[in-house]
């Protein structure tokens, strides 16, 4: 486990670009925070370190965005406007958790640690987290699990 703090949205992204170069084929990445906390920025950095070129942003509407021209499939998935398990799981998303590339979830305490519904269901093995904390205005404590420090 790790403890990063974050003074802008350049540095949060700088992170996930470190982070991508630990990824291997497989990896599930769960980020939990709140709203605007900088998951969606620091997605944006993973997947160019992953060497996608296209334009990532969250996939609130399509539940999953997936870009193919990185040097790994990159799965990113959204579940803020699922509330409970039973719609995650209903909408088909569980072939994300062995992945082709790489899976990254936005608020996957949704899926792993609900409680809102009939319970959390297991993570996948090597399951990896990076968890946000606000600050103040510019400020996130970032603290990641399972990438090798
Ligand atoms: N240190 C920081 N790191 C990341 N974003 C920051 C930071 N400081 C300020 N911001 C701002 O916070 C916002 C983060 O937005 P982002 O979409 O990445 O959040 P999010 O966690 O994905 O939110 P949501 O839950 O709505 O998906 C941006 O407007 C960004 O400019
Ligand atoms: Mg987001």
């Amino acid at each position: 486990m790790a403890t990063f703090i974050s003074h802008n949205p350049e540095e949060t992204e700088a992170l996930g670009r470190k982070l991508a170069e630990r990824l291997a084929s497989g990896a599930v990445v769960g980020l939990t925070g709140d709203l605007g906390a900088g998951k969606t920025r620091l997605v944006q950095g993973l997947a160019r370190g992953l060497g996608v070129h296209g334009r990532v942003q969250s996939p609130t509407f399509a539940l999953v965005n997936a870009h193919q021209d990185g040097r790994l499939p990159l799965y990113h998935l959204d579940l803020y406007r699922l509330d409970t398990l039973a719609q995650i799981l209903g909408a088909g998303l569980e072939e994300y958790l062995a992945p082709d590339g790489v899976t990254v979830i936005e608020w996957a305490e949704r899926w792993f640690e609900s409680g809102k519904d009939t319970g959390p269901t297991a993570a996948p093995a090597g399951y990896k987290t990076i968890a946000f904390e606000v600050l103040d205005e510019t400020r996130r404590c970032i603290t990641y699990e399972g990438f090798g420090d």
